[in-house]
């Protein structure tokens, strides 16, 4: 009789010989990094490290020196512009540090827009728009203008927006940085329900021990590589 094959849990994210220099400082030193679907990571380190550069290298849109970054299978270091944009559209969820978010558009839409893109009926779209935009507390605001918006409220919608694809990977840079404590709490809530309820990874960066204390692993950036924290 064939022996059980052991099962290792699927990886929504690996990261292998990451390699990332700039103005004559290397940010990411040969960095490897594994986060199974249905669980979270929180990565920590002093500002300038090079956290955000990770986050951009962990989504294809800067591209590394070396190394490899395959998200839900795909190596998306080794795919064109265009094949980038695509898995990222497909698998991946990112919550910019600045939000990003488009002023002329209503919340509503700023959060619709990706999932506008894909192949999903616009009234599926629309319907799971509204119902996080309730998650997040922004129920009233949804035909605001996105340039009337707080800096809290705007971070809680690119949040929304990060969420609307249902991604194999999240991405969160900072993302309770502007936000008060109840505020912070609900997002940092929601976030850290997705790996259980979604089947996908979360990759957090952040400053605060509330945030980081949720993840299953903390890490820290120091000299270009993660270090375990926990
Ligand atoms: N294109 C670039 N040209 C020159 N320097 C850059 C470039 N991109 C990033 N840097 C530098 O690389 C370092 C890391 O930047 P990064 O934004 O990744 O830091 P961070 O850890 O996210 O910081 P923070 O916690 O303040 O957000 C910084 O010193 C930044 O000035
Ligand atoms: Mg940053």
């Amino acid at each position: 009789m064939p022996s059980p094959t052991p099962t290792t849990p699927a990886l929504s994210l690996s990261v292998r010989g990451l390699r990332y220099r700039v103005a004559g400082r290397t940010l990411l030193d040969d960095l490897v990094l594994d986060v199974p679907a249905g669980t979270s990571v929180a990565v920590t380190g002093p500002s300038g490290c090079g956290k955000s550069t990770l986050l951009n290298c962990l989504a294809g849109i800067t591209l590394p020196d070396a190394g490899k970054v395959t998200i839900a299978g795909h190596d998306i270091t080794a795919a064109s512009s265009s094949k980038r944009a695509a898995l990222r559209l497909a698998h991946v969820g990112m919550v910019y540090q600045f939000g990003e978010l488009l002023p002329e558009l209503t919340a509503l839409e700023n959060v619709a827009l990706p999932a506008l893109m894909s192949t999903t009926p616009p009234g599926d779209v629309y319907a799971r728009a509204e119902s996080l935009l309730g998650e997040l507390g922004l129920d009233g605001l949804r035909a605001s203008p996105t340039a009337t918006l707080s800096g809290g409220e705007r971070q809680r919608l690119a949040v929304a927006r990060a969420l609307i694809g249902s991604p194999d990977l999240v991405l969160a840079d900072e993302p309770t940085g502007s936000l008060d404590g109840k505020a912070a709490h609900a997002v940092a809530e929601l976030l850290f329900a997705l790996p259980a309820e979604q089947r996908c990874a979360l990759v957090v960066v952040t400053h605060a021990p509330s945030v980081a204390e949720r993840a299953d692993v903390v890490l820290a950036l120091a000299d270009g590589k993660l270090e375990g924290v926990r």
